[in-house]
Formats: structure tokens, C-alpha cells, sequence
């Protein structure tokens, strides 16, 4: 399927997994507006994925820490597209922090973690979810992580582990609320370490076989797919693969 007549909208899209989202959509044709807090960054962007002059690239700034923010952002997206519609979502906003164990995390840094890889991503849905639910074939992707399902492998990753099953537990909240329309809300719950372009390494130093050019194909999968509602856990790169592929 090609994208080329489909708007989407990525949100994170400076980041490492949205980088790829960005760069596979504009690879299928598609109108694709990056949302980041720093024009720098998209910037950096453009050169890091190799955006083209003739590629429909729109970079918006903006920021998911505020109600009237996010309001913001939603009104500069729509802006930008001159009054098409948006077609897919992809709300990729924020990382996961390494801490302390628990009982020795301040509130301070649980409330920043959330703030920052959960409450940001709630925000994007308040403004962005509404608008889709009667758009026929529109999806609405979140990505999550696979420490959502386990125990920490170190008491420092708690605050991921919390992040990413709420962030499940939020998409699973919002695919509950949207079941009946016509928006596919899912998630990618991505399990292993994924690397910025041409890397071998995570932000946490983890091993990663594949980079964000590989993971990327997997978003056009979902948003031509038929998930609805679903927790797509990719717990490896042959599973990847096939999401991609279908
Ligand atoms: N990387 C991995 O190996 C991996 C593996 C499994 C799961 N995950 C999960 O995937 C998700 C994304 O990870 P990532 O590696 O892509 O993180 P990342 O590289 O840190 O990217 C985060 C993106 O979110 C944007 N952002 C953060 N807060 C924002 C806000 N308030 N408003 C607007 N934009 C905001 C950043 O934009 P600016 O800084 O440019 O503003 C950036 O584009 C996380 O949930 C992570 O836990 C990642």
C-alpha cells in the first residue's frame, strides 16, 4: 500500500524510534509532519535521515507538557497541512529514565519520569485521538517498552518498567474508548534495544542488532494493517519483520 496520498503525524519524530517512523513514511510517499520541542533538532534531522528538498517533510515545534501546549501543537500540526486531514498518529514522545531503586527515588524524579514518557503521551491523545475516530482507516500508534511485562533486570529500571506498563495501560484505555469508531488504536511494545541511525547500541548501551531504519517499517504495517486495539509486543526483529510485512 502506498501512503502517498496520507497525512501523518509523528510525535517524537526527532527521537530514535521516530526517526525511523519519519524516514520509512517518506520513503512510501506520505505527507509527514515531525513534531520536537527544538527547531535544531529537526533540523538535525533532516540531515541525520537525508530529508530531501522535493520530500513532504513539515517540521513543527512544539511541547507535551501542558494542556494549552498540547493544544498548541495540535493547532500548529493542523496549520501545517493547510486543511488536510490527518490520516495516521504515531506517539512516540519521550524515553525511559534509569534511577535509583524505589525506595530511594525521589518524587521529584518518579513525577519527571512520568511526566516525561507517559503524561506527554497522554496529552498528544487528548488532541490528536478525537479528531480520527470517525476518519475512516485512521490509526493512532503508540510505542511502549517490553520492560512493561517483567521485573526490572536492575532495581534502577523500575521507573521504566512503570512507565511502559502504564503506557500500555493508557493505549489499552484509549482503544477501550475508541472501539466502536473507526481509528485502530494500538501500540508497538518494542522489547530490545533499538539504535539511531547506523548504530549498534540503545541509550542505555544495550546491544541492538538492528537500527530505527530496520523498526520503522513496522509503523506502515500497523497503519495498513487490521490491529485494533491491540498491544503488539515485538519481542524480536524476525517478529518486527513481520508486522512490517503485512
Ligand atoms: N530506543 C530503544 O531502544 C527503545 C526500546 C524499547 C522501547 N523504547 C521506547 O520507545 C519510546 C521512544 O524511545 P526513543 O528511544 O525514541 O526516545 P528518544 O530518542 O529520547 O526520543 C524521544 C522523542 O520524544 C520527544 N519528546 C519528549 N518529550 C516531549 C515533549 N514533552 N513534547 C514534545 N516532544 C517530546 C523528543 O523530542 P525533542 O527532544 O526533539 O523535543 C524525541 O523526539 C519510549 O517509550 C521508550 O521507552 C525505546
Amino acid at each position: 500500500m502506498s501512503f502517498a496520498n496520507k497525512t501523518v503525524v509523528v510525535l517524537g519524530a526527532t527521537g530514535v524510534i521516530g526517526s525511523g517512523a519519519v524516514r520509512k513514511y517518506l520513503d512510501a510517499g506520505a505527507t509527514v509532519v515531525g513534531v520536537s520541542r527544538s527547531a535544531q533538532n529537526l533540523d538535525a534531522l533532516r540531515e541525520r535521515i537525508g530529508i530531501g528538498p522535493s520530500e513532504s517533510f513539515l517540521g513543527v515545534v512544539g511541547d507535551f507538557v501542558r494542556e494549552s501546549s498540547a493544544e498548541e501543537v495540535y493547532q500548529s500540526v493542523t496549520a501545517a497541512l493547510g486543511g488536510r486531514e490527518i490520516d495516521h498518529v504515531v506517539s512516540v514522545l519521550g524515553f525511559a529514565v534509569v534511577g535509583n531503586p524505589p525506595t530511594a527515588t525521589s518524587l521529584d524524579v518518579m513525577r519527571g519520569a512520568l511526566d516525561d514518557g507517559l503524561i506527554n503521551n497522554f496529552l498528544a491523545a487528548k488532541v490528536f485521538l478525537p479528531g480520527l475516530k470517525s476518519r475512516p482507516g485512521a490509526s493512532y500508534t503508540i510505542v511502549s517498552g517490553g520492560l512493561a511485562h517483567m521485573p526490572p533486570p536492575m532495581p534502577g529500571l523500575w521507573l521504566a518498567t512503570v512507565k511502559n506498563a502504564a503506557l500500555n495501560a493508557l493505549s489499552n484505555s484509549l482503544a477501550s474508548e475508541t472501539a466502536k469508531d473507526e481509528v485502530r488504536v494500538n501500540t508497538l511494545c518494542v522489547h530490545f534495544g533499538v539504535a539511531p541511525v547506523g548504530g549498534k547500541q540503545n541509550q542505555f548501551g544495550m546491544p541492538a542488532e538492528s537500527d530505527t531504519l530496520r523498526l520503522g517499517p513496522a509503523f506502515l504495517g500497523v497503519a495498513r494493517g487490521t490491529q485494533k486495539g491491540q498491544i503488539i509486543c515485538l519481542d524480536s526483529w524476525a517478529t518486527t519483520d513481520r508486522i512490517a510485512a503485512q
